[in-house]
């Protein structure tokens, strides 16, 4: 048995800008105690996501906001120490909204049971919220078809990395855009992307332009701002424009306005703007994790993590994630799992 002390991060105040370790303090607090029906998890694996700073927020989002003095919400892996649910036995691996902390006791409900069979690290990345957002977001609202142009921003982070790489395999001519050169070396001569715009040198609208001289068929936006604007006026007539995240805005005290375009160009060019969240499609997950791990397994998808080690480091990776210093799915070491 591990260690029975649990180490929690604290939402100490709201962020009003970015987000830094300033806005956290560590407690220590005993091991909870499983109450009936609950499941007793020691986190593995921590995801750091944007969506962490938008709960940070007073307003609501899909979820309700994280409460200062609360422990700091955080999707995560973790591995059963003890369960009062007949669903769950010691040593399982299971996910669910575990927290920044080292244990929590968590209603067997709220938990999914993981398959073995996996990395961890894919679990949580590829083969979990991320490559799900990539997969429904791109297949089911994109609707790539062979020959088409796709753009996707924020390419070389968790979700845009998959989603390059599986318009890759639909036959689409794949376009990304990141933050410096370094990444987008890596996005096309790792993941194969045929083009990609480090949207930080500037120029995006005319770089762009000439990235996709036959315009852009699906824009998958995790980021808004610029690169939606920019894509706006290139999109081609029908073209479907995936709604993902907003992850440029997240930080700002007040976000930009919408887009120029909106609703004029959508009219014009018959475009198709819609959003989701991934959980909209969980009632079909098996079959995609099983597509997602053969792609995997063959080497036709690769899965990136950057990982960074120990509980103490999330709030500083956290901040890093807004400065982009992620390639593929950001996660924190917390413990390794027994089995
Ligand atoms: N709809 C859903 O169900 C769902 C599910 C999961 C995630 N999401 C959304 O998907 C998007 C990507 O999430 P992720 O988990 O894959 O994160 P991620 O891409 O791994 O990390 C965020 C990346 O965003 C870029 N970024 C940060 N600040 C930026 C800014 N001001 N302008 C432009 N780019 C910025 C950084 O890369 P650069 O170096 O390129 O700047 C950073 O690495 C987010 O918007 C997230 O909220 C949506």
């Amino acid at each position: 048995m591990p260690s029975a002390i649990n180490r929690q991060w604290i939402l100490s105040s709201r962020p009003t800008g970015l987000v830094g370790p300033e806005h956290f303090t560590l407690r220590e607090g005993a091991m909870p105690v499983p109450g009936p029906g609950e499941v007793l998890v020691r986190t593995v694996l921590l995801s750091l996501d944007p969506a962490n700073r938008a709960w940070m927020s007073p307003t609501p989002t899909y979820k309700a906001p994280v409460e200062p003095g609360d422990v700091m919400h955080g999707f995560a892996l973790g591995e059963v120490v003890a369960s009062n649910d007949p669903a769950f036995a010691p040593g399982d691996l299971a996910d669910g909204m575990i927290g920044w902390q080292d244990f929590a006791a968590v209603p067997a409900a709220e938990l999914t049971r993981r398959s073995p069979g996996h990395r961890p690290e894919h679990l949580m990345g590829v083969l979990g919220v991320t490559g799900l957002t990539a997969y429904f977001g791109l297949l089911e609202i994109g609707l790539p078809k062979a020959g088409e142009t796709v753009l996707v921003s924020a390419a070389a982070g968790a979700v845009g990395s998959i989603v390059g790489q599986i318009a890759r395999l639909k036959g689409c001519r794949v376009i990304g855009t990141a933050g410096g050169p370094d990444k987008c070396r890596w996005l096309m001569d790792e993941l194969g992307f045929d083009a990609a715009i480090d949207y930080k040198a500037g120029g995006v609208r005319r770089a762009l332009k000439q990235a996709a001289p036959d315009g852009i068929d699906v824009y998958f936006d995790n980021t808004g701002g610029e690169v939606l604007q920019a894509a706006l006026f290139l999109m081609n007539e029908r073209g479907r424009v995936v709604a993902c995240g907003n992850v440029s805005q997240y930080n700002a005290e007040r976000p930009e306005p919408g887009p120029m375009g909106v609703p004029g160009l959508m009219v014009v060019k018959r475009l198709r703007m819609e959003g989701f969240i991934v959980t909209d499609f969980y009632h079909r997950r098996e079959p995609a994790e099983r597509e997602l791990a053969a792609w995997v397994a063959s080497g036709a998808v690769k899965a990136a993590e950057d990982i960074v080690d120990g509980l103490e480091g999330a709030p500083v990776a956290l901040s890093q994630l807004f400065e982009g210093r992620n390639r593929g799915k950001l996660l924190v070491r917390v413990s390794n799992p027994t089995a």
